[in-house]
Formats: structure tokens, C-alpha cells, sequence
């Protein structure tokens, strides 16, 4: 028997899941994360903290299952994209970690788009603040020091690949997020390193994710009493790989991730772009496949927030409960309060890290519940957003299978179905995300079968048709969500 890690680098948490040949997942494991924010627009992370929280999860792992774990044959990575890991010559992390949902660098998103004539057929995407490049251009500006200094760039899966096996290395589907990569040709731009100060010495080798990358070091491999060599493929991007985790992997599988951020992730047979809309253009973990990505920053995070402020964070569950009470009544959903949740500013369709949230409408007779009710409907409102730009884009879906920690609610899946009009199904296991894609990556790295035995669909544990009813009766709150947000712009101008 031979059993895999699946590692998922999250934001607010890692996650790490081990299975045997059969995908059961024997254990699992997690380690809370915290990200800072020491300016407005500034979101960062210490790479050290990732590293700690995945050695935490896999002594957990080897604890509960000791056996099964002497049995590691191959280790997958997913993990958050964009994040700019700096190191030196030596390896040594020169800097925090500037995050996917960092803004600060919206400046430089634009001398990046205006050094380079042809910059956007070239990078297939906008230059947006949470993309690599244009943070590595601030920190050229603002921080010379650390830019003089700097050797290598990684994104955060690939630091812990570093951290476990020395190697830098990176994988197609992650590297599109940094804006230098040819995603049609899957090779690094020279043209796009160059516009940042940059060349080839600075990034890691590029494989695709469901190759070998990299041996675990023989030191961890002591350590942890493994006596085989351990397998570490390249991994993916934490969207895509849970796009590999529910067998999204044909062109038209589509996926709906309800985590911190929210996303729409539908595969493609060949690049499909639309980056003025700020649709996300870039390779699939797998070979000769891509993927269209729109993607909302504030997705669970939104509604944590709000709940958080109304001092209901410690039960989720039950707020959700008293909202989905308060939305049975249709009094209550036509007279809600309208929020935008553009907590972190918003990537798809705006491209606007300065777009801000806001209820609106808000009368004498309102409770917290009905902000919670907002909250969760906005969320809604901009998967609607970005199915509208998928669809224009002509990376049609044919189907779509909800994952995340947000799909756990019933009510919420049903919201979105209503609200995008389309059916929207739920596998069992959704909660496992990235980590059981990057277990799948792991084990197709090691030989452990084939893509099509291996990246199989999981068993659907329900499905959510929409209402043609109330996708009606939420339309004309849509419009005035979209107006609201325009007047915000507005305003900021003011
Ligand atoms: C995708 C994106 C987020 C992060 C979240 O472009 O920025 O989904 O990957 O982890």
C-alpha cells in the first residue's frame, strides 16, 4: 500500500489530508493562520508561519496514523495564489509575504500595463494588484534594499516545496498568476521578467502539476521515519487544484469555490482571455488544458466579517439559521438592506482594489440578521457578476460543483442557484477543497494511475436546480447591487 499528502496553503488556514490508493482519506489535519494587515491595502503573511502550521498538521497526521503515514509515497501541493515570497541568494525569507488580497500596488499595476506595448496579449490577463508582478515592482520602489537583495520569487505552495525538499520549482497552473508567465506556451516571458527588473534566474523551474517536481530531503525523510523516496509533484494553484479534487478536468467542468475569496473556475481545451473584464486566463494542473477564472475577493470572509461586527462569529451555523428564518419571510429578502462586499477591494468584473463595502438601504426596522442576509445575498451577487463574464468570455460550463467552506450552508448553495440561474451540484466532501486535488497530483506524480482513474468525479451528494421564481425576484436587486457599485466609484471621485 502506498498512501499521499495533499497540502493545502490557505489563508486562514493549512490544511493537510492523507490518503491511500483508493482516495480515503485516512486523516486530516489543520493549523490556524493569521494575516496581517499593518496599512490600509497591506495584506501580508510570514512565510515561517505557513511552514510551522504544515510541519504542526503532518505531526498530527503521523500521530493519529502512524502506519499509514510510513507508507508516503508522494506529496501534493496547493495552495493561495499570487503571494510574493522574497528570498536571497541563501533561501532566506527578506520580507513578509505580500498576499492575493494585498492592494497596495494599484500604481504599479499601471506603469507595469504602460511599459510594455503589448502587455496584455502578452500576460493573457490585467495587471492586477493582487497578481505578483506589479507587488515586486512596489517593493522595487519602495523597499530597494530588499529588491537589490532578492534572488528568488516564489509563490507560497512553492516556498514549502522549498522547505521540503530544496528545490525551487513551481507549477503551470500557479504561475499564470504572476503576470510573467506565456500561458499559451506555458514557459516563463522574458519580455513580461524584463518589464520588472527580473530574468529566468529569479524563478523557480517550471513542471506541470502532475509531474515530479522534487524528492522530499533525505533529512525530513529521516525524520519523519520514511524509509522510500517520497514523490513531490508540482502542484497548483488552490483553485485550480480543487478543480482536480471534484475531476473538473474536461473542458466545460466548472467549479464554484465558496472560500475566503469566491470563484468560478470553468476548464478550457485551449487560453480562453477576456482580461478587460478582468477575467483570469491560465494554465490547468494538467497538461494542454487552461481555465478561466473570475474571482471575488471577499466570498466567506465577507459574511465572517459581518458576523464578527454583529458578535456572532463564534456560531456561523446558527446566524445562518436566523437568516435563513428572516429570509423565508419574502417581506423581509424585497426590503433588505444591499451590500457590497468589496471588503478587499474586488479583481472580476472591476479590477478596482480601491472599490470599498457598503450597506445601503438600511431603515429603523433592520437587525443584524438582516445584515447578515445582505452579506450572504451580495456574495451572491458577485458569483452573478462573474458568471456573466465567463460567459461572454465563451468559457461556457456545462456543469458546476460547489467546493469550499461557504458550500457547507444548504441555504447559501441554494442562494447562489437562484441568483446565477443555473443547477449547481455538491459532492460529499466538498470541505476538502485543494487538499484532496493536491493529493490527486501527488498521486499521479508517483505513478499511482491514471488522469482519467485518478481525477474521477467524486459521488454528488446533492443538487441545487434554480427558481425560476426567485431568480426573478432577486434580478431587480442584482440591478440595484450593480448600480450601488457604480455610485460607490462615484463617489470616491467626489
Ligand atoms: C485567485 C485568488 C484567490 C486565492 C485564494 O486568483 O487570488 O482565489 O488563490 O487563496
Amino acid at each position: 500500500m502506498s498512501t499521499y499528502v495533499g497540502l493545502d496553503i490557505g489563508t486562514s488556514s493549512v490544511k493537510a489530508i492523507l490518503v491511500d490508493d483508493t482516495q480515503t482519506v485516512l486523516a486530516e489535519a489543520s493549523a490556524p493562520l493569521d494575516v496581517s494587515r499593518p496599512h490600509p491595502l497591506w495584506s501580508e503573511q510570514a512565510p515561517e508561519d505557513w511552514w510551522q502550521a504544515v510541519l504542526q498538521t503532518i505531526e498530527t497526521i503521523k500521530a493519529a496514523v502512524p502506519s499509514a503515514f510510513a507508507d508516503l509515497r508522494g506529496i501534493g501541493l496547493s495552495g493561495q495564489q499570487h503571494g510574493a515570497v522574497i528570498l536571497d541568494g541563501e533561501g532566506r525569507v527578506l520580507r513578509p509575504a505580500l498576499l492575493w488580497n494585498d492592494g497596495r500596488a494599484g500604481l504599479e499595476c499601471e506603469e507595469l500595463t504602460s511599459s510594455v506595448p503589448d502587455f496584455i496579449l502578452r500576460s493573457s490577463n490585467l495587471a492586477m494588484a493582487g497578481f505578483t508582478a506589479p507587488k515586486i515592482l512596489w517593493v522595487k520602489k519602495h523597499e530597494p534594499d530588499i529588491f537589490r537583495a532578492m534572488r528568488k520569487i516564489l509563490l507560497p505552495k512553492d516556498y514549502i516545496r522549498f522547505r521540503l525538499s530544496g528545490v525551487y520549482a513551481g507549477d503551470m497552473s500557479d504561475a499564470g498568476g504572476t503576470l510573467w508567465h506565456d500561458i499559451a506556451n506555458r514557459d516563463w516571458d522574458d519580455v513580461l521578467l524584463a518589464a520588472c527588473g527580473l530574468d529566468r534566474s529569479f524563478m523557480p523551474k517550471l513542471v506541470e502539476g502532475s509531474d515530479v517536481s522534487a524528492l522530499l530531503s533525505d533529512d525530513l525523510r529521516r525524520e519523519w521515519g520514511l524509509a522510500r523516496d517520497v514523490f513531490i509533484a508540482g502542484g497548483a494553484g488552490d483553485n485550480a487544484a480543487s478543480a482536480v479534487g471534484v475531476g473538473a478536468v474536461q473542458a466545460g467542468q466548472g467549479v464554484l469555490s465558496v472560500g475566503t475569496s469566491g470563484v468560478i473556475f470553468t476548464v478550457t481545451d485551449r487560453l480562453v482571455a477576456q482580461p478587460q473584464r478582468g477575467l483570469h486566463a491560465m494554465c490547468h494542473a494538467v497538461p494542454n488544458r487552461w481555465h478561466g477564472m473570475a474571482v471575488t475577493l471577499s466570498a466567506a470572509s465577507a459574511l465572517a466579517w459581518v458576523a464578527e461586527l454583529i458578535g456572532a462569529s463564534q456560531d456561523i451555523g446558527g446566524l445562518i439559521k436566523q437568516v435563513e428564518t428572516f429570509a423565508a419571510n419574502e417581506g423581509n429578502r424585497l426590503q433588505a438592506p444591499i451590500f457590497l462586499p468589496y471588503l478587499t477591494g474586488e479583481r472580476t468584473p472591476h479590477d478596482d482594489p480601491e472599490a470599498s463595502a457598503l450597506f445601503a438601504g438600511l431603515r429603523a426596522g433592520h437587525d443584524k440578521i438582516a445584515l447578515a442576509y445582505a452579506a450572504m445575498e451580495g456574495v451572491a451577487f458577485c458569483f452573478a457578476d462573474d458568471l456573466d463574464v465567463l460567459q461572454v468570455a465563451g468559457a461556457r460550463m456545462t456543469d458546476c460543483v460547489l467546493v469550499g467552506g461557504g458550500a457547507r450552508s444548504v441555504f447559501w448553495c441554494q442562494m447562489f442557484a437562484d441568483v446565477m440561474g443555473i443547477a449547481l451540484d455538491r459532492p460529499a466532501g466538498a470541505e476538502l477543497g485543494g487538499a484532496l486535488g493536491a493529493a490527486r497530483l501527488g498521486m499521479l506524480a508517483s505513478g499511482a494511475g491514471s488522469e482519467a482513474e485518478i481525477c474521477n468525479r467524486p459521488a454528488m451528494e446533492r443538487r441545487f436546480e434554480p427558481d425560476a421564481l426567485r431568480t426573478a425576484a432577486y434580478a431587480p436587486r442584482l440591478a440595484r447591487f450593480r448600480a450601488l457599485y457604480r455610485a460607490e466609484r462615484a463617489l470616491r471621485k467626489v
